[in-house]
């Protein structure tokens, strides 16, 4: 009880104070199209690399739920995410800008109708690691329903970023690559490089609603 008044306490003074986090303020899909301009240099080109400070895949955001692309971008404000060319541009969006960009993307994933993951052999060596890691308790049916919509969607995403994710977590916060998630990060430590890199491809290949959102005159 005693816990639960002093979060209500400190929510209540947060709120007064006007500290209310990206995640809970309401986004402006239609705002959040007059903000992406900074986006879609990288986020917009599909393929595009990131090349420090290591060569991978900018990830796909279109049909990531708003509540998750807010989380993450505070996550580089604050710098629990060190990805440094992320945290630049966090740093300059406001907790609004964040819930109207999140809204934008999350309203611009591919809508179809997804293909349900093919059946794994219990004796696969990835299906036992997904077992060891209980992957699908969060993330969710095909890995593409997570159980809280500040969870990501990771079915179908870039495979070389899935890995590069993975390794942050397990590494914590390093001054250019790392994330210091508690949750992923107590995962990410039970697997060798190997089986995270084994871990990121099976997910990719699965059936996703994540999309690039070209930029708007390549439409
Ligand atoms: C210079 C290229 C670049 C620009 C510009 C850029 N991003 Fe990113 N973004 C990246 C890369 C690379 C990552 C992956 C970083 C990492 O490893 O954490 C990323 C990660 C993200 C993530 C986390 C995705 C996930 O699955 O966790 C979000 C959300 C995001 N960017 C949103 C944005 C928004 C919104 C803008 C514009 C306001 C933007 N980015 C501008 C390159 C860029
Ligand atoms: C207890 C819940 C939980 C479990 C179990 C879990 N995850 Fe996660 N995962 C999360 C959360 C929460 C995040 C977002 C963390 C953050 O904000 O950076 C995440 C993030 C990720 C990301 C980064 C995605 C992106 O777009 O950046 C990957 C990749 C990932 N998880 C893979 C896995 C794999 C593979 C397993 C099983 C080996 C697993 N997760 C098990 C909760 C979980």
């Amino acid at each position: 009880m005693k816990k639960l008044l002093t979060t209500v306490f400190g929510l209540s003074v947060a709120c007064a104070a006007g500290l209310l986090h990206a995640e809970e303020l309401k986004g402006d899909a239609k705002a959040g199209a007059g903000k992406i301009a900074m986006c879609v240099g990288c986020h917009g080109i599909p393929g595009y690399q990131a090349n420090f400070p290591e060569v991978y895949k900018v990830p796909k955001i279109g049909g990531q739920d708003a509540k998750y692309i807010a989380s993450a971008l505070d996550a580089y404000k604050k710098g629990e995410r060190r990805f440094p060319s992320m945290r630049g541009i966090a740093d300059t969006l406001t907790e609004q800008d964040m819930a109207d960009v999140a809204a934008y993307y999350s309203g611009h994933g591919k809508s179809v109708e997804l293909q349900p993951e093919p059946a794994r052999k219990p004796s696969d060596p990835v299906a036992q690691l997904l077992q060891k890691g209980a992957c699908v308790s969060c993330h969710g049916e095909n890995f593409a329903k997570p159980i809280d919509p500040s969870y990501p969607k990771i079915a179908g995403q870039y495979a070389d970023y899935l890995y590069a994710a993975l390794k942050q977590y397990k590494s914590g916060s390093g001054a250019y690559f790392g994330r210091s998630n508690a949750i992923m990060a107590g995962i990410a430590k039970q697997f060798t490089d190997a089986e995270l890199k084994a871990l990121a491809g099976y997910v990719s290949s699965l059936d996703t609603n994540l999309q690039f959102v070209p930029e708007a005159r390549f439409r």
